[in-house]
């Protein structure tokens, strides 16, 4: 089978969907691997590493004949038209959100397996290039948290004096804020997190940060996913977690609800009680932002607060973003491609779930 691995078009985007190693795995299997030139570089992958793996790196006019095409971000429409009829499309598509352009994809006969849509089952966990990058991602909030504020994460005590631990409040403990919470202990601060997700309570405690319970009130969970919070839960964590947010150093928000904007978790009142010179890392900023005031892609001051509006983060950290996101994709067409030609078996439920479209027909409507 010959797969089309294209050089990211995203602003500032520096990951690839397919490193050397992997290259090489999918050649050993009998793919041929095509690789548009210099689509490694951000990762430090050159193109002779990928001829050294065995794939052909070509321009992009080269590339028309491929039977699979992969990339991380989502493409424009206009991408469907260049791709030849009865290819699959894959990477990152966001279909409920986006059902033009999964129509645009349909009506050029182009099929699309979208990764945000695996299924969050035991057996796709190795698949799931959601957890990978959001893992990284809760790592770099902490780091860059860390950088933002002027202060240091750990206890210290010197002949002149004791410095005592920064607080982090850490809202969503989905894959990112775990990974936030294990990061900023290890860094020696105090941690407290929040989640709509009960379940999540002991997950924190483990991880050795205290958890905020909102008493009295349950959203739940559907597939793994948190459900979108009443306003009466809004109004019970507010009530919860406004102490800990006027104390807290760090707060870093997470918190987001599949094919919804993100929800507020940090309005205007509730920035007003934080401290001057506290930081807030806002990691939904592409899905409009857990806090009122935030800019994605934008580090703007409010009342003394920094406000990071965080995009792409794992593509700060995209020697392992690539790496991971790779591996991802090797596990995944180890089962939709286990003997080098395409099986897309609707009755296997992680195609089920993760192909939108194919043969002219969309199965999953936004
Ligand atoms: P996510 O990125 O969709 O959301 C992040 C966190 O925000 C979630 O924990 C969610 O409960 C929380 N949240 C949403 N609304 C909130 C609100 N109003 N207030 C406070 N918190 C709110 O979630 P993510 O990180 O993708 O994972 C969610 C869960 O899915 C994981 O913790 C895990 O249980 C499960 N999962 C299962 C996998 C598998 O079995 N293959 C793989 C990855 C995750």
């Amino acid at each position: 089978m010959k797969i089309a691995v294209l050089k990211e078009t995203r602003a500032g985007e520096n990951r690839v969907a397919i490193t050397p190693q992997v290259a090489k795995s999918l050649t050993q299997m009998g793919n041929e691997v095509l690789i548009e030139s210099g689509a490694g570089l951000g990762s430090h992958f050159s193109n002779e590493m990928y001829t050294d793996a065995g794939a052909v790196v070509v321009d992009r006019g080269a590339m028309n004949d491929a039977a699979m095409y992969v990339q991380i971000n989502m493409p424009e429409a206009a991408v469907a038209q260049s791709l030849p009829k009865g290819s699959l499309w894959v990477s990152l598509m966001y279909h409920r959100s986006n059902a033009d352009l999964i129509s645009a994809f349909n009506a050029e006969g182009v099929s699309v397996l979208s990764l945000d849509a695996i299924p969050r089952i035991s057996r796709a966990q190795s698949m799931d290039v959601l957890s990978s990058q959001a893992n990284l991602a809760g790592y770099r909030a902490v780091i860059e948290g860390a950088y933002h504020l002027d202060k240091i994460f750990p206890m210290l005590m010197t002949a002149a004096g004791t410095v005592t631990p920064a607080k982090v409040l850490i809202f969503g403990v989905g894959v990112a804020g775990l990974q936030a919470i294990a990061t900023a202990k290890r860094l020696g601060s105090v941690v407290e997190a929040t989640d709509v997700r009960p379940e999540t309570k002991e997950q924190v405690q483990s991880l050795g940060g205290k958890f905020i319970e909102v008493k009295g009130v349950e959203v739940g969970s559907e597939g793994g996913y948190a459900k979108e919070a009443t306003e009466e839960y809004r109004a019970a964590q507010r009530e919860a977690v406004n102490k800990s947010l006027a104390q807290a150093d760090l707060v870093i928000t997470t918190a987001l609800v599949p094919g919804r904007k993100a929800p507020i978790l940090v309005d205007d009142e509730q920035l007003g009680l934080m401290k001057s010179g506290s930081v807030l890392i806002d990691m939904a900023a592409e899905q409009g932002g857990n806090c009122s005031q935030t800019e994605a892609g934008k580090v703007k001051v409010v009342g003394g607060v920094k406000l990071v509006g965080a995009v792409n983060m794992p593509s700060e950290l995209s020697a392992n973003a690539s790496e991971l996101f790779a591996r991802n994709i090797w596990e995944l067409l180890k089962l939709v491609a286990p003997k080098g030609e395409l099986i897309l078996d609707r009755n296997d439920e992680i195609v089920q779930g993760c192909l939108i479209c194919s043969n002219g027909e969309i199965y999953h409507n936004a």
